[in-house]
């Protein structure tokens, strides 16, 4: 008699939580790596490094520079990066001469690996 009970109420605890983590999930798992193909050779974005130097403040990109989309255009190829570089957009936001990080001029190894 038991048996039939149990393996009903498992069953509905295991809906139930997959219902509290769908609802909670508004939000998602922050990717530890993502990955851009590009004719240049593909750019290795390490998110969760990004992360920590970020202070795990995901606010500092998201959503103002970047939407929490993998597939969501990044805005950072036209013109070579000057212009995201010089409006301080997307990866130029960072990526700039006298920038946080490295500028993209003479650096496009650093991001581009063939
Ligand atoms: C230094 C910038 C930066 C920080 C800080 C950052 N992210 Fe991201 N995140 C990105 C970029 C870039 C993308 C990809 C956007 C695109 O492709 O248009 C992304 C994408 C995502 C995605 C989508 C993954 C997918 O597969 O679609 C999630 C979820 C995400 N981030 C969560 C987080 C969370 C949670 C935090 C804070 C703990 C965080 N991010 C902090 C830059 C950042
Ligand atoms: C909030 C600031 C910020 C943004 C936005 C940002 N980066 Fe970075 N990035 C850094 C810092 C800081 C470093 C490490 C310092 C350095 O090496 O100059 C870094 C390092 C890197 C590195 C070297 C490997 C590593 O992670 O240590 C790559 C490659 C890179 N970034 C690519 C990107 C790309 C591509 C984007 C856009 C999708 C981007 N970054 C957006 C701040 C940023
Ligand atoms: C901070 C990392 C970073 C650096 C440095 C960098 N790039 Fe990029 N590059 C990217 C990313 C990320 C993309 C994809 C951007 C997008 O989809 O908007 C890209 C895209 C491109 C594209 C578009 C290719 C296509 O398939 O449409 C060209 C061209 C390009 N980069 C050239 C360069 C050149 C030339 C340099 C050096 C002067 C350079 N990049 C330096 C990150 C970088």
């Amino acid at each position: 008699m038991k048996k039939y009970l149990t393996v009903p109420l498992t069953f509905g605890i295991v809906i139930a939580l997959a219902i509290a983590a769908s609802l909670a999930g508004a939000q998602k798992q922050p990717p530890d790596k993502l990955v851009f193909k590009t004719k240049m050779g593909n750019v290795t974005f390490n998110h969760a490094a990004h992360i920590k130097r970020a202070n795990n403040d995901c606010k500092t990109c998201h959503d103002k520079l970047f939407q929490q989309d993998a597939k969501a255009p990044l805005g950072f190829k036209a013109g070579m990066h000057k212009p995201a570089e010089a409006k301080k957009t997307s990866c130029g936001a960072c990526h700039h001469a006298g920038g946080p990080s490295f500028t993209t001029k003479g650096n496009c190894k650093k991001c581009h690996v063939k």
